[in-house]
């Protein structure tokens, strides 16, 4: 055998290898139609050969997706809410220190994480996604380094149309350190009020208000995380004036349909700055300023809930349990005027997560949900309010105990979109229930499995690549 026929076989076999991996980093989603699919109350065809045609293994997912084009068809803005959840990316960083291999796979990671939101957003059209908080894997980073993960989420995770990014990328071209006291000033110098506007109505793209329904584009939502802008007791103003500049708004709702019976809201709470002793105490404050604007509002409606911090739950119904964790003279040595400040926390208190659940949910006995970030591991549960008590309670129990009050309210832990995590991507589909004249919320959890078969797929490729030019040339 001479070496060209060598090199020849092993073309044809990695070519194999290499069209069945592709094939799955592409596909993988119809492998597991059931968590990759919004949800529908009612079955799509009633024609049975049709039905029986869709049902066949990853094949009938893919002719039901891409030739009968079952998730662009069934849209309705009235009638379905269909949002994806990302949970804590947390991109790492490379610093001179950083070694060959750990930087290829931050490298590599990047376009992990962006081939499966690709992937999914391709198949599934979703009106809405939301990044659960913790987009970077550090809240101590400086303004250049931060403007440089900003660029990797926007180019290489989360790619969006130009001209909603161009304000974004315009300061990242610049470069500049932020002029945090300016911020300050600018905050500082009017009333809360005049400082904060926390609402938005109908908002079906971030920089045309004219649009008035979904164009085919998801609203991105983004959310802030521990590591994004700090606990209470770490943030900074400068953190806080980064984010607002390339990020936005850490606390505001959009109101959908108010007025109709398909009326619904999405409500982005910081619950970072829920609670101190905080660093500067005025960021708990405004969130609470935000809070008592919600309130007021008195909304008659659903509401999606999207924030980072799970609220407070017993020991064991989730892999984290409750805590709160403040600096003490050993972990404030380098900084002492964080002592006694908040340093960390699982899950939001349990008088907080009373008063913040009866503020969002509390006016309306509508059905709700929650989606939050920060245990990566994902979690469920159902929070009840108590009648007699008054006390929001929750059980990992899927039906709800109609004994108590009619608002149950769903909480739902998204699992991390990181590769040690199976590269999840979560469901939240809103469907519209006429008769009961409600919104029904239901979540799934699409897992990516192994993420050393994307790393493979690349390998492969490549070397086929390397293998064919072998093969033109010789
Ligand atoms: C979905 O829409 C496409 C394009 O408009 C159309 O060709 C197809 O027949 C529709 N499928 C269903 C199930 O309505
Ligand atoms: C919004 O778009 C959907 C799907 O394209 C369509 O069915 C619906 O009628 C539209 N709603 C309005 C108010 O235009
Ligand atoms: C960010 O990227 C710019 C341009 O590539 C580079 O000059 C700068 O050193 C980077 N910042 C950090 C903290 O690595
Ligand atoms: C905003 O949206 C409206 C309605 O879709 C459209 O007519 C208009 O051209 C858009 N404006 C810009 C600046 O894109
Ligand atoms: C979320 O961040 C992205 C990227 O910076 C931006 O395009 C989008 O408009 C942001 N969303 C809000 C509500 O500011
Ligand atoms: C499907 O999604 C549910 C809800 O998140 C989750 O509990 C379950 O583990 C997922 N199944 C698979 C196979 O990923």
């Amino acid at each position: 055998m001479t070496v060209k026929q060598a090199v020849s076989k092993a073309a044809v076999f990695l070519g194999i290898i290499g069209l069945a991996l592709n094939a799955y980093i592409y596909t993988y989603p119809s492998l597991n139609p059931e968590n990759c699919s919004w949800y529908r109350p009612t079955p799509e065809f009633q024609d049975p050969i049709k039905a029986q045609l869709i049902a066949i293994p990853w094949v009938g997912d893919l002719i039901n997706t891409y030739y009968y084009k079952q998730f662009e068809n069934y849209s309705n803005g009235f009638e379905e809410i269909k949002l994806l959840a990302v949970g804590d990316p947390q991109i790492n960083g490379n610093w001179p220190t950083t070694p060959y291999m750990k930087r290829l796979d931050n490298y590599g990671n990047d376009y992990y994480l962006g081939h499966i939101y690709q992937v999914m957003k391709n198949r599934l059209h979703p009106t809405h996604v939301s990044v659960m908080g913790d987009l970077f894997s550090s809240q101590w980073i400086g303004d250049s380094e931060f403007y440089n993960r900003t660029r990797r989420y926007l180019t290489r995770l989360y790619p969006q149309p130009e001209d909603h990014t161009k304000a974004v990328f315009e300061v990242l071209d610049k470069h500049q350190d932020l002029d945090w006291q300016g911020y300050i000033d600018q905050i500082k110098g009017v009333s809360m009020d005049e400082a904060f506007d926390y609402h938005f109505e109908d908002t079906y793209e971030w920089t045309n208000s004219s649009v008035k329904n979904f164009t085919g584009e998801p609203l991105f939502i983004n959310i802030t995380g521990n590591h994004d802008v700090g606990y209470s007791g770490d943030a900074t103003w400068q953190h806080m004036t980064r984010y607002h500049r390339l990020f936005g708004k850490d606390n505001f709702y959009i109101e959908y349909n108010k007025g109709t019976e398909y009326a619904y809201r999405i409500v982005v709470l910081n619950t970072l700055f829920l609670e101190g002793p905080a660093l500067q105490p005025e960021f708990v404050e405004y969130t609470h300023h935000f809070l008592q604007k919600l309130k007021a509002r008195e909304f008659e409606g659903s509401t999606i809930l999207l924030t980072h911090i799970p609220f407070y739950k017993k020991e064991g119904l989730c892999v984290d349990g409750p805590k709160h964790d403040f600096y003490n003279e050993e972990t404030s040595k380098r900084e002492p005027y964080k002592l006694g400040k908040l340093r960390s926390q699982n899950h939001i208190s349990y008088e907080m997560t009373q008063e913040v659940l009866d503020i969002i949910f509390g006016s309306t006995d509508k059905p709700g949900i929650i989606l939050t970030g920060h245990d990566h591991e994902g979690c469920y549960n159902v929070y009840d309010k108590d009648l007699q008590s008054g006390v929001w309670e929750a059980s990992p129990v899927k039906t709800h105990d109609s004994s108590k009050a009619n608002n149950y309210i769903q909480e739902v832990t998204v699992r991390a979109v990181m590769g040690d995590y199976d590269g999840n991507i979560g469901l939240m589909t809103g469907n519209f229930d006429k008769e009961a004249g409600q919104w029904d919320f239901h979540y799934s959890a699409c897992p990516f499995i192994v993420q050393h078969v994307w790393w493979a797929t690349k390998a492969v490729s490549i070397i086929e690549l390397f293998l064919i030019s072998f093969l033109v040339v010789a």
